[in-house]
């Protein structure tokens, strides 16, 4: 494997290129040259470069154009770019600087400068990647550690016969599924599927005699059902737990009619998070065994998501899983196999 820094040299003019070709190899680099911009962007195909020196004026695609055409690669967006070249002026220093340039290097130059300049940008570049990959692991530690936090509050709840907890791992695959469908962004689909596993937590304060209820509830036991939401709201609200959190475990029995509890909040004022907590949960309570139900095949379950659209439910939400309903049918039976395999208990025993 190539373990030396690899620099690109673009430049019309062969004398330049073969001057600066020898100042990155005098620096243990391994270097790439083009002789116009277009050449620039086959080169990188093959190999990707840490430092990228750039001439100005160059027939066909000027330097600008070729940075700005580089750079727009993902790989290539954080590269160093040093423009060098004959132009000193200061609009054309300005400009190589809003065109993606880090550094500006006139002509005649001297050879020990460039070769310093390059030397710290490449310690810049690396010092950054370092960086970014030690926030990216911590970041990654931290998903690990608030997924582990949300599975031990999850099982200390009326889950807790279910040990595998895939209940709530089945609700937040879900949760995640209908956030892209309908077109959230990426970050937003993926906190919904951090959260979604949160939305009975509440639960906690319920007593097993009425979640694990075989019969329906009367009124009072129904009212100590339905405080779970803002039972779970208080528990997690908190510095540091996020909006989108609090929404879900608040709100995720709220009907689009505006008949649900705790807040009878209706259509677009019950917040997008919580309506599509609604129908991952609905499908998945509806696919499993309950105290009080044995648990529906695909087709019966997707026949009464599609009976609560617009009562229940959010017509976009609930549209956008009936027209995909195989992708939900595919994750529930890939967590059925899961189960299976690690030869767990098949029943979860509480109520939705
Ligand atoms: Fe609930």
């Amino acid at each position: 494997m190539n373990t030396h820094p690899v620099a690109l040299v673009i430049d019309d003019e062969p004398a330049n290129l073969q001057i600066l070709a020898t100042l990155m190899d005098e620096l243990g680099m391994d270097v790439s040259v083009a002789e116009s911009g277009p050449r620039a962007l086959e080169v990188v195909a093959y190999r990707v470069p840490d430092i990228i020196l750039v001439d100005i004026m160059m027939p066909e695609m000027d330097g600008y154009e070729t940075v700005r055409a580089l750079t727009a690669r993902y790989d290539l967006s954080n590269v160093p770019v040093l423009y060098v070249t004959a132009l000193a002026d200061i609009e054309h220093k300005t400009r190589a600087f809003e065109h993606g340039g880090h550094d500006y290097i006139t002509k005649p130059f001297d050879k020990r400068e460039v070769q310093a300049r390059v030397r710290t940008h490449l310690e810049l570049a690396q010092y950054r990647a370092t960086l970014e990959r030690r926030v990216q692991e911590q970041v990654l530690k931290l998903d690990q550690i608030n997924f582990a936090l949300v599975s031990a509050l999850e099982s200390a709840n009326s889950f807790k016969d279910d040990l595998t907890g895939l209940h709530i791992r089945r609700v937040g695959a879900f949760a995640r599924i209908l956030a892209e469908l309908i077109g959230l962004p990426h970050e937003r689909s993926r906190e919904l599927e951090r959260y979604a596993p949160l939305h009975d937590v509440g639960k906690i304060g319920v007593p097993d005699h009425i979640l694990k209820k075989a019969g329906p509830l009367d009124r009072d036991e129904r009212a100590i059902m339905e405080q779970h939401t803002v039972a779970g709201y208080r528990i997690l609200k908190q510095p540091g737990i996020p909006a989108v959190a609090l929404n879900i475990v608040r709100h995720h029995h709220e009907r689009w009619d505006g008949t649900g509890y705790p807040d009878r909040l209706a259509g677009p004022d019950i917040p997008i998070e919580a309506r599509i907590v609604s129908v991952a949960d609905i499908y998945d309570a509806l696919r499993s065994w309950r105290p009080y139900k044995e648990p529906f095949d695909h087709e019966t379950a997707i026949g009464l998501i599609a009976e609560s659209t617009g009562s229940q439910l959010d017509p976009e939400v609930a549209a956008a899983f009936l027209a995909h309903d195989d992708r939900f049918a595919d994750v529930f039976d890939q967590f059925v196999m899961e189960r299976e395999a690690h030869d767990r208990p098949t029943r979860s025993g509480a109520r939705r």
